[in-house]
């Protein structure tokens, strides 16, 4: 057996810092607004959910910030993670791309979501916080929140969107294990649910609401949330730097980087070290988001000023968004369902340097199982639809006849997604019509904001 598979680090490979893009960014970068008087919000808006060490991450120049050690010995119970060479995918498509795969699945909660939960949980916990409240779309992140505060001993309370409440009660019960507390949203406990029962399904953007409104309203309780804003990117930073050193032992540089995008931060985690290369020495690495064609943010979304949840309690963000109160189709990828997107990600989409592409659901699954059937691994149905751009991006190498090195994240497993892989195989799983009409009404709802475009 003369070809390598699988790309593996020791764990004094474990990144020692993050890699903060803010000061390598094309442009100023763009404050967020104050939702009480559009003027750019400080660390004052920001300090009633999070602690200020958050807050600091979120603002830094600081090209690298140190990760604490307690956060790199718990990181050591599953990073670094592997790298794989996908060869029998490249067999299978006849292709002379090499396909390498990142793969956080291998995590305790089953994807990349705890590499931003145990520093939030532990940088809250050193700010003396009893108790976070967070929402969850797929389940993964309020898994992996539920996780973290177990281990620094916080309480957890999750607000979990309905659709998937109902889809997935094995990551609730994964939840419970870890002693948080789950909530369906929208939920009558709060202004905010009880304000949008009409939207029983939920959203992400509605169960922000929910879990800011009662962080607000507790001094010893504060907000988490599981992507977009530009701490969580530079969390998950540590999933590219760990490529980059695997690709070297592999002795390649990838030609394009792949991720989906949902709030952005898995994107973020595997391209921006790759990205901070090009932007400082050029080169031609393409990189790639992929998000649902049913919630198509980065690809249909206007450029502008929006709040990141529905009710509109948290600042607003410079963002690709569909409008805040757009509440997306019952995609069976609850992880990618959110109007909006992260700062970071959106401006890198706008400057021209990172593409986006949006894939049918049915589409996606049919890459997942294509890719199961040769590689093993049951990928989420939110990684599926990476799995679907990196194929073409393999077959598109096949016809020009050139090779190409293709990277994706397999962000996370779908142990726990079986009712859609269930629904894809009766045959009962369709492609669900995003609503212009929905979005511009959203859209016109906003109010006044600075012009950014
Ligand atoms: C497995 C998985 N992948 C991707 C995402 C999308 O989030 P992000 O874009 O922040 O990586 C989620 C979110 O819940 C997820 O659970």
């Amino acid at each position: 057996m003369s070809e390598q598979t699988k790309y593996l680090l020791g764990e004094d490979r474990i990144p020692t810092h993050w890699v903060n893009l803010m000061p390598d960014l094309p442009g100023e970068p763009l404050p967020p607004l104050s939702p009480a008087t559009m003027e750019p919000a400080g660390p004052p808006d920001l300090a009633p959910i999070f602690p200020m060490a958050l807050i600091g991450q979120e603002v830094s120049a600081d090209p690298e910030i140190e990760i604490p050690d307690e956060v790199r010995e718990i990181y050591s119970l599953w990073r670094p993670t592997p790298l794989f060479r996908a060869r029998r995918l490249e067999r299978a498509l006849d292709t002379p791309a090499h396909i390498y795969y990142k793969y956080e699945g291998v995590s305790p909660a089953g994807s990349h979501k705890p590499n931003s939960a145990v520093p939030q949980a532990y940088y809250n916990r050193e700010a003396g916080i009893r108790k976070l409240v967070t929402e969850t779309g797929a389940g993964q992140w309020g898994s992996s929140l539920a996780l973290a505060c177990k281990l620094f001993g916080l309480e957890c309370e999750v607000f979990m969107v309905g659709v998937s409440y109902d889809q997935k009660p094995y990551r609730r019960a994964m939840i419970e294990t870890w002693d948080a507390t789950v909530h369906r949203s929208p939920s009558d406990l709060t202004e905010a649910g009880r304000s949008q029962a009409s939207h029983p399904s939920g959203s992400l953007g509605i169960a922000i609401s929910e879990a800011v409104e009662i962080a607000a309203g507790a001094d010893d309780t504060n907000y988490s949330l599981g992507s977009v804003l530009n701490h969580v990117c530079l969390h998950q930073t540590v999933i590219g730097q760990e490529c980059l050193e695997q690709l070297e032992l592999a002795g390649e540089y990838p030609d394009v980087v792949i991720g989906c995008v949902g709030g952005g931060s898995n994107f973020a985690g595997v391209a921006f070290p790759f990205l901070r290369r090009k932007l400082r020495e050029g080169g031609d690495t393409r990189f790639i988001g992929v998000e649902p064609a049913a919630c198509p943010t980065l690809t249909k979304g206007e450029y502008r000023y929006d709040y990141g949840d529905t009710v509109g309690m948290t600042p607003l963000m410079p963002m690709y968004t569909l409008g805040h109160d757009f509440v997306p189709p019952e995609l069976h990828s609850g992880g990618l369902r959110y109007h909006g997107d992260s700062p970071l990600v959106s401006a890198l989409v706008k400057a021209g340097a990172v593409e986006a592409q949006a894939v049918a659901q049915t589409s996606a699954f049919a890459a997942a199982v294509q890719f199961a059937g040769v590689e093993g691994i049951l990928p989420a149905p939110e990684p599926a639809h990476a799995i679907r751009a990196a194929i073409s991006e393999a077959e598109a190498a096949r016809e020009a006849g050139e090779k190409r090195v293709i990277l994706f994240n397999l962000c996370g497993h779908g142990h726990f997604d079986m009712s859609a892989y269930d629904a894809y195989h009766r045959g009962e799983l369709t492609d669900l019509e995003f609503s212009e009409a929905d979005m511009e009404a959203a859209l016109a709802s906003l109010p006044e904001t600075p012009s950014i475009a």
